[in-house]
């Protein structure tokens, strides 16, 4: 039986999010309904609220950054367990597609109707309906809603013995960032590292390099309470401007620059990663994890320099990581005391204030905000 649930939604886009009560489909095979505990606020859904990504159909229930309890588990659908602790991964990971199969999981096939929320194999089949019409799910999971139904290569079981509200940052936020230092960056112990924004993806990027055996961490961002929290997780130096922070590297590294620089702004423009280009040094690599309009197009760098400096521009999609492999190594992490997850938490928010919760990441207040579900 179908069953009714509270979600937040956006109808348009610029437009803002509001809660309504829908339709959410029974679990189907390889599928399961869970009711939500926590979803974090990352930046990407806001860009749906700006306008900054066009998504491929509309309603669209947002959220993708979260972790719940089974509630229902489709026919002949193995391995999942009402009751069982799961958080959602952002990207599905089907294990055989020509991605999968190189061991590019975050890259899989099943990942290309994200921004429609229909089901991977079939465009037009949505579980979520509005007055008897498709909503859409962000991400294929949209985790901004009590109960959700998902496919099972979107969804991770972990240990029960770990707090939930927590857990929900590692599926998006937390393997972001530090997959962008770690995985994406070519860190190598000693090096000078500069993490562009520090909001819930640069601040695990500061985690990250730190892990990575980076020395030093230059973090930037026009937020002092950022650039505070920055220094909290790790991060050994803070400047409000990428100019202050490139001049610094180089004064520490005999002029050559930083080793790398990951972009995770906001709202990323070329020119933000134009800025890091210039910030690095020869041979360094600049990591591209934020993302701006998506119609946008270029980045003012010089092909010359590119060549005759060997730096290289690497984009980065959930860091890099196998999200059936990074979720679980990362809440081992946790329990070992070596990643801040408590800490990254600024406020909590009912699902009725998703909008306002956007309002404050805007204001610089928050370092994740999170929805936290009776
Ligand atoms: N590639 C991926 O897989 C992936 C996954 C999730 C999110 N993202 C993207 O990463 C970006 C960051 O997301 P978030 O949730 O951390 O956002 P956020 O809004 O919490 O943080 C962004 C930070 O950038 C800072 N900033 C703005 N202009 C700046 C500038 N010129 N220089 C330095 N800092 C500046 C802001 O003050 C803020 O602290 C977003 O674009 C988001 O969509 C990418
Ligand atoms: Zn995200
Ligand atoms: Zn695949």
């Amino acid at each position: 039986m179908p069953i009714r649930t509270r979600a937040a939604i956006i109808r348009q886009s610029p437009g803002e999010y509001e809660t309504v009560e829908l339709e959410l489909d029974d679990p189907r095979q390889n599928e399961v309904t869970v009711k939500l505990t926590a979803s974090g606020l990352c930046h990407s859904d806001d860009h749906l609220q700006t306008g900054d990504m066009v998504l491929g159909h509309y309603p669209m229930c947002g959220g993708h950054e979260g972790a719940g309890v089974v509630t229902a588990v489709g026919p002949h659908t193995p391995g999942y367990e009402v009751g069982d602790h799961v958080v959602f991964s952002f990207l599905p990971a089907c294990g055989k597609c020509a991605a999968c199969s190189r061991g590019q999981f975050n890259l899989c096939d099943t990942g290309a109707n994200t921004l429609v929320g229909s089901r991977a194999d079939d465009v037009s089949s949505f579980r979520m309906h509005l007055d008897g019409e498709d909503v859409g799910q962000m991400a294929g999971i949209s985790t901004f809603a009590e109960y959700t139904t998902a496919h099972v290569d979107s969804v991770v079981r972990i240990p029960k013995d770990i707090p939930l509200k927590e857990a929900a940052l590692v599926g998006c936020g937390v393997p972001t960032g530090w997959g962008s230092a770690t995985n994406m960056a070519g860190i190598e112990p000693g090096h000078t590292v500069i993490v562009m924004g520090v909001g819930g993806i640069g601040i695990n990027a500061v985690q990250g390099a730190r892990h990575a055996g980076a020395t030093t961490v230059i973090a930037v961002d026009p937020v002092p309470f950022k650039r505070e929290k920055a220094q909290e997780f790790g991060a050994t130096h803070s400047f409000a401007d990428i100019a202050e922070a490139t001049t610094f590297a180089q004064s520490i590294t005999e002029g050559q620059g930083a080793d790398s620089a990951i972009v995770t702004v906001g709202v990323t423009t070329g020119e933000h990663v134009g800025q890091a280009v210039a910030a690095i040094r020869k041979g360094g690599t600049v990591v591209l994890t934020g993302v701006g309009k998506m119609a946008e197009v270029g980045i003012p760098v010089s092909p010359f320099e590119m060549v005759m400096m060997q730096k290289r521009i690497q984009g980065a999609i959930y860091g890099g990581n196998s999200p059936h492999d990074v979720i679980p190594r990362l809440l081992r992490m946790y329990q070992a005391g070596q990643l801040k997850l408590e800490e990254l938490i600024t406020k909590e928010y009912t699902l009725d204030e998703v909008a306002q919760g956007y309002r404050d990441m805007h204001a610089g207040t928050n370092i994740r905000g999170i929805v936290v579900y009776e």
